[in-house]
């Protein structure tokens, strides 16, 4: 398994030979260790990656498209390989792996196909000897900044649309997860992608970034984090004018009207709130049940939260794994703590999961009943395994409380109604809408947020725009 880092088509370590360890959550044990690169090896990835930049642009769209598929291709023939190593360092349940080693490679495929699509236009001209023509062109050097929750579709719903753009990459894994993106690099190279167009830098987040927002010949940034992290970037990017896509974080509501179909809102909770832990920026935050279905709602989700299987990842049958790290565990346990302490209830779960062998990172299922707009789980991102529910009376009050949020990424709700579905959907102040739908991800989808929670799409051929400049050429005959 290779553990360097990817720099120019060759595999470097540190020049000072500092190496980050890599941790297994669900044990704490020590997997393996990466280079901890810093200003130099930036440095040299920006110019690997700035020589490559006019051939790659050169390339037909097809034919960037063969190695972009190709690599998409070998995702698939590797997932069980990839699936196991995301388990091993993120800790989510291998059947999710597995499943995001799939989606990750979606995003490839998609991307290889839409390259073909980047037309240009020609606009009618207000003199008759001219002309308008508009192109589209690669922004160039692009920097990727990408999160743990997802270590590897998080990377290829940027590089898919970025290379088939036309742009070289450098690649800024989160330092919990490198290996997964590594890992993608490896096969990169085995699919032929030439050297310089993807570069892969392990370490710390601090001083890669400062290089890349200090050299001008990097021209964009897309990010995947917190709105913190977000802020700072988007401060730091002034600098050098830098164009940004920000995927930030968020608060999800989950409405429940009185006609909504249970049997399809409740597994939809199930999955939307407890994927990954609930560490998903589109998971659920918060439940709001109507009144008349309240009770039943409650009663049938807290039954399949309870059902539900915590444990190590790669254990057969474990639905719900490790968090990430220490300070995840204490957030949730503030979180609920917080919630109990303003009269929430909590019928199911709410205290760590103990399991012999295992580290202190586990978090048992946990409903809460009564949630109120105080407490802390109304308005911050928990990123844990936790559904607070409160009851509402009327569509009105739902919009206001599901809009009352500085997130704007993703909402959900259930109706059996056809005009609410229209009427709801509107008026979600969200970048996407579940309509009687938890699980929205999908390659082809614009996926992004408003408010707090960014801006820039992903995904989709709206993807492409985050990655191309719009040229106006004023043709004279
Ligand atoms: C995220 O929001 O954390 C990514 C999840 C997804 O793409 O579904």
């Amino acid at each position: 398994m290779q553990t360097k880092n990817l720099i120019g088509g060759e595999w470097l370590e540190a020049g000072n030979g500092d190496r980050l360890e890599v941790r297994n959550p669900a044990s704490d044990a020590v997997i393996a260790s990466v280079p901890s690169v810093g200003a130099a090896e930036t440095r040299k990835a920006i110019d690997a990656a700035w020589n490559a930049r006019t051939a790659w642009a050169a390339r037909t769209a097809a034919d960037r498209g063969a190695l972009i598929a190709s690599l998409g291709r070998l995702m698939r023939r590797d997932s069980e390989r990839l699936a196991k190593l995301m388990t091993l360092e993120q800790g989510k349940p291998l059947a999710e792996a597995r499943g995001e080693v799939g989606y990750a490679a979606s995003f490839l495929e998609w991307a290889a196909e839409e390259g073909k699509r980047l037309y240009g236009d020609i606009v009618p001209a207000s003199a008759p000897d001219k002309r308008i023509l508009v192109l589209r062109q690669p922004v160039g050097v692009t920097a990727i900044i990408t999160p743990w929750n997802f270590p590897a579709a998080m990377i290829t719903r940027k590089l898919g649309p970025a290379l088939a753009a036309g742009c070289p990459v450098v690649i800024k894994p989160a330092e919990d997860t490198p290996l997964s993106a590594i890992a993608i690099g490896e096969l990169a190279c085995e699919a032929g992608i030439p050297a310089g167009v993807i570069n892969i830098l392990t370490g710390d987040a601090a001083t890669i970034s400062e290089v890349i927002f200090d050299d001008a010949r990097v021209r964009k940034l897309s990010f995947t984090g917190s709105t913190g992290v977000g802020r700072l970037l988007m401060g730091k990017a002034s600098k050098n004018l830098l164009r940004l896509s920000l995927e930030l974080g968020g608060h999800a509501p989950f409405i429940v009207f009185d006609d909504a179909d249970l049997d399809k809102a409740v597994p939809a909770a199930v999955a939307c709130k407890f994927r990954n832990a609930g560490q998903t920026c589109i998971c659920a935050n918060r439940f709001y049940a109507q009144a008349g279905v309240h009770d039943e709602f409650v009663a049938r989700f807290s039954k399949a939260i309870a059902e539900l299987r915590v444990g190590d990842g790669s254990t057969e049958g474990v639905t719900v794994g490790p968090l990430i790290n220490d300070e995840a565990v204490a957030k949730v346990e503030e979180h609920v703590e917080n919630a109990r302490s303003l009269g929430g209830r909590v019928p199911v779960g709410g205290r760590r999961a103990r399991i012999d062998g295992l580290a202190d990172r586990f978090y048992e299922p946990t409903l809460i009943e009564g949630m109120t707009p105080e407490m802390m789980i109304c308005r911050e991102e928990t990123f844990g395994p936790v559904a607070p529910v409160a009851k509402f009376t009327d569509e009105a009050e739902a919009i206001e409380q599901a809009n009352a949020s500085e997130y704007g990424l993703a909402a959900y709700f259930f109706t059996r109604d056809a005009s609410r579905l229209m009427r709801v959907s509107e008026a979600l102040e969200y970048g996407i809408v579940g309509a009687n739908d938890g699980g929205p991800s999908t390659a082809q989808a614009p996926f992004g947020g408003v408010k707090h929670s960014g801006f820039g799409r992903e995904g989709g051929r709206y993807a492409m725009d985050e990655y191309t400049e719009v040229k106006y050429v004023s043709w004279q005959l």
